[in-house]
C-alpha cells in the first residue's frame, strides 16, 4: 500500500486503502488501473451533473479568463448575478445572500447570524442529523461524529425521534425565549433519508413563531433538485427564515456555499455590524460554477426529472427488498434521494462490501447505520440508473447466497 503525505478524512489512516482516480466521465469514475465505477451516490451528494459537463467546464474557463480573484467586498457580475438568481429561487421575502466555501461554513455563519439577530445563544437540532465538520456545525450535528470533539460549541440541544411534540416540549423546557434558531434538514440525509411526518414542519414553524425563534433549513444535501423540487422544504408548505446551501450549488465543480436570508432577519444588519467574513468570500470561480449549475438544472429540466424518476429509483429498491426480505427493507425517499435498510450479521457485511466493489458501483452504505443510500446524478440516464440498481441487486444476491 502506498503511504500518502496527506490525511484521509473520517478514518484511522492505516485503515484506508486509497483509490487512484484517473478521470471522470458523466456518472463514471475511471481509476488508474482502468476500472470504471458507476457512481450511484453523486460522490458526497454534490455531483448532481456528474463529471465533465461541457457547460460547467465552459463557464469555469470563461471566468478564469475574466476574473480569477476578488476581495471579499468587491462587486462583480458573477457574484451579483448569482445572488439575484438564488433569491429568485428562494421564497418571497428573501433579500440577502451570505457566501461561504461549503456547507459547514454556511451553517456556521447562519448560527452567527441567528445569535447576532436574536441576542440568544441556544440552538435546537436533531440527533439524526449531520450539519458539517467545523466546531459550530459539528455542535449542531447529532450523529456519532460529534462526541469525539466535545465540548464543541455550547448551547446546542438535540432532540430524538420525529415527533413534533418532542420539539415543541423541548422548546418550552429549555426556556421560552432562549433558543436563537432551530436547524433542520428537510430530509435528514446522510443519517438515513428520514421523510418527515406531514405535520412536522408546520408544527415546527408554529413553535418557532411562538417563541420568536428562527427556523433554518439546512439544504446542503437536499437543495437544487435532489428531492424533485428546488428546495426540500418546498414539500412541507413552510417558509424558513434562513436556508443554507452548498454541494449541488456548484454541482461540486468548485467549492461554494451560501446562507440565504429572509428580509425579516437581514434587515437587522442595515445598521448593525455583520461580524462575519472570509478571505475567499464569493470566490469568482465558485460563483461562475454556481451560476452555470443553476442554469443547467433549469435548461435540462432536472428538478422535474428528479421527481419523475423517483418511482424508477424506488421501484428498483422495492425489487431488491422483495427478492431479499431477510436483509433489505423499508424503501423510502423523495426525488433522486432514496434509501433502504440493510440488516445482516457481521459476516454478511463482510461479504457485501467486497461484492459491491467487485460490481464497481458506488453508493452510501453503512454497517453502523444499517442503511444503503442512493443519490444518482440528476442527469444520469435511465439505462445507467437501472444498470446501477442491477449491480447493487447482484452484490446483495451474491452476499446472501455466499452465506
Ligand atoms: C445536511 C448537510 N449539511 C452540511 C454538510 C456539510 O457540508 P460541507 O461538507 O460542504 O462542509 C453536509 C455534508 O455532508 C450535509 O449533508
Amino acid at each position: 500500500m502506498t503511504v500518502r503525505d496527506y490525511f484521509y478524512t473520517w478514518n484511522a489512516q492505516a485503515a484506508v486503502e486509497g483509490s487512484e482516480l484517473a478521470f471522470g466521465e458523466g456518472a463514471e469514475l475511471v481509476m488508474r488501473d482502468g476500472t470504471r465505477w458507476l457512481d450511484m451516490g453523486s460522490l458526497s451528494y454534490q455531483a448532481s451533473l456528474g463529471q465533465g459537463h461541457a457547460s460547467m467546464r465552459g463557464a469555469i474557463a470563461a471566468q478564469t479568463n475574466r476574473l480569477c480573484l476578488a476581495p471579499p467586498n468587491a462587486d462583480f457580475a458573477a457574484k451579483s448575478d448569482l445572488a439575484a438568481k438564488l433569491l429568485s429561487l428562494a421564497p418571497e421575502g428573501y433579500s440577502k445572500v451570505f457566501f461561504t466555501l461549503g456547507g459547514a461554513e454556511a451553517n456556521e455563519n447562519a448560527m452567527k447570524i441567528a445569535r447576532l439577530v436574536t441576542g440568544r445563544i441556544k440552538f435546537l437540532s436533531r440527533y439524526r442529523s449531520y450539519h458539517g465538520a467545523t466546531l459550530g456545525a459539528l455542535a449542531l450535528t447529532g450523529d456519532y461524529r460529534r462526541p469525539p470533539l466535545e465540548p464543541a460549541v455550547p448551547g446546542v440541544v438535540h432532540i430524538l425521534g420525529d415527533d413534533p411534540g418532542v420539539l415543541e416540549a423541548t422548546m418550552v423546557l429549555e426556556g421560552p425565549g432562549s433558543i436563537a434558531a432551530v436547524f433542520m434538514e428537510p430530509i435528514p440525509g446522510a443519517n438515513g433519508v428520514i421523510i418527515p411526518r406531514k405535520d412536522y414542519w408546520p408544527r415546527m414553524r408554529a413553535a418557532c413563531d411562538a417563541h420568536e425563534t428562527l427556523l433554518v433549513a439546512d439544504e446542503v444535501l437536499t437543495g437544487f433538485g435532489r428531492t424533485g423540487r428546488c428546495f426540500g422544504f418546498e414539500h412541507e408548505g413552510v417558509v424558513p427564515d434562513m436556508i443554507t446551501v452548498a454541494k449541488a450549488l456548484t454541482a461540486g465543480y468548485a467549492p461554494l456555499g451560501a446562507v440565504l436570508v429572509h428580509e425579516r432577519v437581514a434587515q437587522h444588519f442595515e445598521h448593525e455590524v455583520l461580524y462575519a467574513g472570509l478571505t475567499n468570500y464569493a470566490h469568482p470561480i465558485g460563483c461562475a460554477a454556481a451560476l452555470a449549475a443553476l442554469t443547467v438544472y433549469e435548461e435540462e429540466g432536472l428538478y422535474a426529472r428528479a421527481a419523475q424518476l423517483e418511482s424508477t429509483l424506488q421501484g428498483g429498491l422495492e425489487d431488491i427488498c422483495k427478492a431479499h426480505p431477510a436483509v433489505a427493507s423499508r424503501v423510502r425517499g423523495r426525488g433522486l434521494l432514496a434509501a433502504i435498510d440493510i440488516s445482516g450479521d457481521q459476516s454478511f457485511w463482510e461479504r457485501l462490501l467486497p461484492r459491491l466493489a467487485a460490481q464497481r458501483v458506488l453508493l452510501h452504505i453503512s454497517e453502523r447505520r444499517g442503511t444503503a443510500i442512493l443519490a444518482p446524478a440528476l442527469n444520469m440516464s435511465e439505462q445507467q440508473m437501472s444498470d446501477g440498481l442491477g449491480r447493487i441487486a447482484s452484490a446483495i444476491t451474491e452476499a446472501t447466497v455466499g452465506g
